[in-house]
């Protein structure tokens, strides 16, 4: 086991550059599925959430190599095992991205059914009322999701709420389908579009991409590509609120600012002169002390919520009070009681954390309880006196790449420690 140890107090300063995104490759891996031939997947961070879905495509039957430290080669021609185990879906509930391709491409799918996770109950009714609408018949037995079908078939399908991996799921099997399916509701994210891009390389027939309405032409086959991820929107901008919140700045290099319209005006709001360039963001935060934000989550283009946790130890040391909301997951508070052990002055009510800003948080040892809790803990214990230590932290391991090599790049004074 392994534990983070942060000597806090150092205002972050220098240039690093931003990884691809995990929330983007996790479905492009998972898309590699529908292509015939081979994909190379360019730009790929190293996280345990892309080896969690290497391994899961691996033990499908995919010849999946990585083939240099960025590159993922992937051919998907002989599945003879179209499933996602419990102990798979288990550790990672992106895994549900892999049951529209199966379904599409096989016919069959086989695919644990996700539980709830640390944030919150997480269904995944919207993925399979969709790929019903497509054709699909299933069945809930024995924890799996057992999916089988024909050719699926088009068909017009709106989702009840805005769901990123539920878009995806029902985006990749509509470019297989029979006829044209037209998916309303879908969600915007920058991931969704990335992913959308590569199924158009591919050679699927999408329109409105970008858009909450897609139309999806079905083809007879698609052929594997080329692609470049894009970058992570919610590193780039972990790393800038740390900036913002110990004074610092920095420059982040391969990002791209216009992902990140709604935390930028956040952190231009809590007082930091913010520059970009079409694949750079500067940050200077000239030592002074944040102002307090409020916060409102929301599916793109309104401000994200893996960057609440963030904003979170932000407005924890900003000079007065600030409401944080939480609209999407309703357990996405847990961070909350680590915050107030280093010092922090902050309630708790229902879907809102009240937050009144103290002028500093005391280093303590703490645990990390999700991904994005565990980079608002990186982040207190960065700006606190003292030393913190952050327990549990292979969960920042599924989403931040060297995270303590890029920071301590940056001035910080983190390590990594085996205990
Ligand atoms: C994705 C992201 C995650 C991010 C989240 C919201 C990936 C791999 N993960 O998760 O980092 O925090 O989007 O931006 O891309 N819902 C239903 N029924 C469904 C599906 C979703 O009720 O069938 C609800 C969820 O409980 C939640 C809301 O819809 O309240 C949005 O969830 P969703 O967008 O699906 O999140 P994920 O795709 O799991």
């Amino acid at each position: 086991m392994e534990k983070i140890v942060i000597q806090g107090g150092q205002p972050l300063s220098g240039s690093i550059s931003a990884s691809g995104a995990k929330n983007a490759v996790l479905p492009i891996i998972a898309a590699s599925i529908v292509g015939s031939g081979t994909s190379v997947i360019k730009n790929v961070p190293h996280l345990d959430d892309v080896t969690t879905m290497n391994e899961l495509l691996i033990q499908m039957g995919v010849k999946l190599t990585v083939n240099d430290t960025t590159n993922v080669e992937i051919c998907a021609d002989n599945i003879d095992n179209p499933s996602a185990p419990y102990e798979t879906v288990k550790t990672m509930r992106a895994s549900i991205l892999v049951l529209g391709p199966l379904l599409t491409k096989y016919g069959k799918a086989e695919v644990s059914l996700p539980g709830g996770c640390a944030i919150g109950a997480r269904p995944v009714d919207i993925h399979l009322k969709g790929l019903e609408a497509m054709g699909a018949k299933i069945r809930v037995e024995n924890g799996y999701i057992i999916a089988k079908s024909e050719r699926l078939q088009g068909c017009q399908f709106y989702m009840d709420k805005v769901t990123v991996t539920g878009t995806e799921n029902l985006l990749i099997a509509a470019t297989l389908a029979e006829g044209e399916t037209l998916l309303e509701n879908c969600a915007t994210e920058p991931e969704v579009i990335d992913l959308t891009r590569y199924l158009i390389n591919m050679g699927a027939k999408i329109e409105g991409i970008g858009t909450s309405v897609l139309r999806i032409t079905g083809v007879e086959s698609l052929q594997g590509c080329e692609h470049t991820v894009i970058p992570d929107r919610i590193e780039v901008g972990t790393f800038l609120v740390a900036a913002a919140a110990t004074g610092g700045e920095i420059t982040i290099k391969k990002a791209n600012p216009y992902d990140l319209e709604s935390v930028l005006i956040k952190l231009r709001q809590a007082g930091a002169e913010i520059s970009t360039t079409d694949d750079s963001i500067s940050l200077k935060m000239h030592g002074k002390r944040p102002n307090p934000v409020n916060i409102n989550t929301a599916p793109h283009p309104a401000f994200p919520t893996d960057m609440q946790a963030q904003f979170c130890t932000l407005n924890a040391i900003a000079s007065g009070y600030s409401i944080v909301t939480e609209n999407l997951f309703e357990n996405r508070f847990m961070h909350i009681n680590e915050l107030v052990r280093m010092g922090a002055d902050i309630t708790v009510a229902n879907k809102q954390a009240i937050i009144n800003g103290v002028k500093h948080l005391n280093g303590a040892p703490t645990t990390a309880t999700d991904l994005r809790a565990s980079a608002s803990l990186v982040i207190a214990g960065l700006v606190a006196k003292g030393i913190t230590e952050i327990f549990d932290i292979h969960y920042i391991d599924r989403g931040y790449e060297v995270i303590e090599e890029k920071l301590n790049q940056l001035g910080a004074k983190i390590k990594r420690v085996t205990i």
